[in-house]
């Protein structure tokens, strides 16, 4: 969760009543490990108390640049403190502020003489938004290349209003400064990232699955975005959410995962430039599912079933040169060196390039993991961490590969 550590964030906030959510937005800042240096206009000090940002922050609420007790010159010192600027809420006014270039008030002072990415997230009623002379501003902001905006999105505006300039969620403003601030090392990169269970039918109500929750796919795919990676996510019967910029294909069954996998690959693997299969495909499927629910019938049932393919072996199989970079996942229930061993019968029957390997007791489900990285000459022990802590690791493993 800690994606912000060693981070100087400084928060700008602006006169609009979404100006309630930046406390919440404050907070994650802070709970992923950021330095968030508070800025406040004084439109905004009509909506969000001071002592509010600044008793989450820990930081003194910053707000005019002509304050005399402060020693230099307080745009200045923010800007050079802080690795990125996020304006959120941001208010038509300020758009229009920052689209001309002014700089006649602290936050549009620090959006000038800023260094790194400059985040805004407007906040407006939905015709406000839409006026021509907005948009003109956000055109020209576009324009200038400075600044990147996150939302607005469709919703409810305070009035109850419903339309385009509801501010986006803090969560996702959160995500979408940890992907600016994310190194590029996988930019122009296809990868092709799969999550989740799969579930084989019985019957129009049954079906076996299994306990993934997809988590770990989705936390590479996240990561892999915010590294620059194009990034295509099949993803098994799961709950989560897609993560920013990902193209996500929902599936059921691993017939349906390994139809939509060559898809994107193509026959000749030369869509993607990397493949991680992180999800946990059923082995197995009925070989017939019955058109209706079965009867109960005697007190034991035998079933039939049939292999599954095995995708990623089919990816190895196919695979003539270095290209894709191949990932494949062994979940097991041994440890140690037979878990070593195991995840090196994998990588060379499947011929594939890392082993993820885990034990199942310590990552299905959970938020953290500890995993091993296997390649055909070392492998490398992950300890307990959060997925996307193991997320970037894979990660690197794979950039590496692609060089
Ligand atoms: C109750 C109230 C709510 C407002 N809500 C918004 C809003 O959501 N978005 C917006 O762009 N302006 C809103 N405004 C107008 C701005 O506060 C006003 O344009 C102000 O000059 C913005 O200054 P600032 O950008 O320096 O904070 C609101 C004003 C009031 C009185």
């Amino acid at each position: 969760m800690q994606r912000l550590r060693a981070t100087t964030i400084a928060l700008a906030v602006t006169g609009s009543i979404a100006a309630y959510k930046s406390a919440a937005l404050a907070r994650s800042l802070v709970q992923r490990g950021a330095r968030v240096l508070p800025v406040m206009t004084r439109g905004a000090q009509k909506f969000l108390g001071a002592a509010t940002l600044s008793g989450i922050t820990g930081e003194a609420v910053s707000d005019d640049m002509w304050d005399a007790s402060f020693a230099g010159e307080m745009h200045v010192s923010i800007a050079d403190a802080a690795d990125a600027l996020v304006i959120a809420p941001a208010t038509a006014d300020v758009l229009a502020r920052l689209a001309s270039g002014r700089a006649d008030d602290l936050v549009t002072a620090i959006a000038l003489c800023a260094k790194g990415p400059i985040l805004v997230a407007p906040a407006m009623h939905p015709r406000m938004w839409g006026h021509p002379a907005t948009q003109a501003n956000v055109a020209r902001l576009i324009e200038h290349g400075r600044v990147q905006f996150v939302g607005p999105v469709f919703g409810e505006v305070a009035s109850g209003d419903r339309g385009f300039g509801r501010m986006s969620e803090p969560d996702d403003i959160a995500a979408a400064l940890v992907a600016a601030l994310s190194p590029k090392d996988l930019a122009t990169r296809r990868v092709l990232i799969t999550a989740g269970p799969t579930f084989e039918d019985m019957d129009p109500v049954r079906f076996i699955g299994n306990r993934s929750t997809g988590k770990m796919g989705f936390a590479i795919a996240e990561r892999a975005s915010a590294r620059g990676a194009t990034v295509t996510l099949v993803a098994g019967p799961v709950t989560l959410a897609t993560p920013r910029g990902v193209r996500r294909i929902d599936v059921r069954s691993a017939v349906e995962m390994r139809e939509a996998m060559w898809q994107v690959a193509s026959p000749d693997l030369s869509g993607v430039d990397a493949v991680i299969m992180a999800a946990a495909v059923a082995d197995y499927r009925f070989s017939a599912i019955a058109p209706y629910k079965s009867k109960k019938q005697g007190e034991v049932v035998s079933i039939s079933l049939l292999r599954n393919p095995d995708i990623i072996a089919e990816f190895g199989a196919a695979r003539t040169g270095a290209f894709p970079a191949l990932v494949a996942f062994a979940l097991e229930t041994i440890g140690g060196a037979a878990l070593v061993e195991e995840a090196r019968r994998k990588l060379r029957s499947k011929r594939v390039d890392v082993v993820v390997a885990n034990e199942a007791r310590s990552s299905l489900g959970g938020d953290d993991a500890s995993v091993l990285l296997v390649d055909e000459i070392s492998h490398a022990p992950v300890p307990l961490a959060s997925k996307h802590d193991i997320a970037d690791a894979i990660l690197s493993a794979v950039a590496r590969r692609l060089v």
